[in-house]
């Protein structure tokens, strides 16, 4: 994987992926706020979204679609050398999810963080942990992308309930057996001027937990929704062309465009201002919503189930999320 200084290839070799069982539809949100199923479905892609119930966290999630991962890789807890979870909604501030998941796994040979990229937090989880078998330093990587967006989300705005949904997705990154199968290269930006349109303004140290935050309804996620949407269309274009470029390959050489499950319309834009065929491009949203870092590993599962994902072909992940944060990763698949 270029980008840093890579002495072995790194590979995605095993992917497990949990959601809860609870379905939250269009037409139980109908029953909650001012909207429509008409209106999700045209504006956002989105049909269904699976939520917790009460006291089910991120690292519960987290912990299921680890245990299959690691399971389909013939591996066990133990041999994962270092855990990275992406998450914007972690169990707590501390410890951190990757030690929660750690605990609960049994994984007694680990270290690990996690990274807060919200929706780029898988790609972002899974360079840093591709980088750290890349270097030697592991023979295994867990990369995680888990999120319980139901945790931070106003169920009387209806600019947001509608969008989001919880889920969890996990990879083993191990050494590639050929260094042209796996992954091969990424681009990852952020735009902090971005973060006013999209975040959640109190819990932290800027505005910590009061009764005023919370009659403030400061607890929850706040977007501007259009800006986000404009952003996302322009950034995910500009990083897939430049991982292309720099690889001296071209649209059609994509086999898949597996891209953050935001919203239908982003990810279609997006392909088409790449020029690649839409028959190339996942889309899953209709069952799971935005579950944030979850999303590209739930997509990558589904495309594997339905045949769409083979050995070697050239795929191509992209996501943006709140930051800004960017990221492109470019791999064929050899799992
Ligand atoms: N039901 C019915 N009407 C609604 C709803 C709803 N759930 N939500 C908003 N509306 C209304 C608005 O109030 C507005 O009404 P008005 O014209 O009377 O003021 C109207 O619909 C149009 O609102 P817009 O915000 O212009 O709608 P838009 O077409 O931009 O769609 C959406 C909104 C779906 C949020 C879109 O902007 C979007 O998807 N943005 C990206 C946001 C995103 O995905 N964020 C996730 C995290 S970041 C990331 O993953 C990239």
């Amino acid at each position: 994987m270029r980008g840093g200084a890579p002495l072995r290839g790194t590979r995605i070799a095993a992917l497990g992926t949990y959601v809860p069982p609870r379905v939250l539809t269009n037409a139980d949100l109908e029953k909650m706020v001012d909207t429509s199923n008409e209106w999700i479905l045209q504006r956002t892609g989105i049909h269904e979204r699976h939520i917790v119930d009460d006291g089910v966290a991120t690292s519960d999630l987290a912990k299921e679609a680890a245990l299959r991962a690691i399971d389909e890789a013939g591996l066990t807890p133990d041999d994962m050398g270092v855990i990275v979870v992406g998450t914007t909604t972690p169990d707590m501030f501390f410890p951190s999810t990757a030690c929660l998941v750690q605990n609960k796994i049994g994984a007694s040979n680990a270290w690990g963080f996690d990274v807060g990229a919200a929706c780029s937090g898988f790609a972002y989880a899974l360079t840093v942990g591709s980088q750290l078998v890349a270097t030697g330093a592991h023979e295994h990587a867990l990369v995680i992308g888990a999120d319980v967006m139901s945790s931070i989300i106003d169920y009387e705005d209806r600019a947001t309930c509608v969008l989001f949904g919880d889920g969890a997705g996990a990879v083993v990154v191990s050494p590639a057996a050929e260094p042209e199968l796996g992954l091969l290269d990424f681009v990852h930006e952020i735009d902090g001027s971005g973060g006013p349109a999209l975040n959640m303004p109190a819990g932290g140290s800027r505005n910590p937990a009061t009764h005023e935050t919370v009659d403030k309804r400061m607890h929850f996620v706040h977007q501007d929704g259009a800006a986000v949407f404009k952003f996302a269309v322009r950034k995910m274009e500009d990083v897939c062309r430049r991982v292309l470029e720099r690889n001296g390959l071209e649209a059609g050489d994509v086999d898949l465009f597996v891209a953050h499950q935001a919203n239908r319309r982003i990810i279609l834009s997006t392909a088409d201002r790449l020029g690649l065929d839409r028959s190339r491009v996942v889309l899953n949203i209709d069952r799971f919503g935005n579950t944030t870092a979850a999303t590209i590993p739930l997509a990558l599962q589904d495309a594997r189930a339905d045949g769409r994902l083979k050995e070697g072909d050239r795929v191509l992940l992209a996501a943006v999320g709140a930051g800004f944060t960017v990221g492109a990763v470019l791999l064929r698949w050899a799992c």
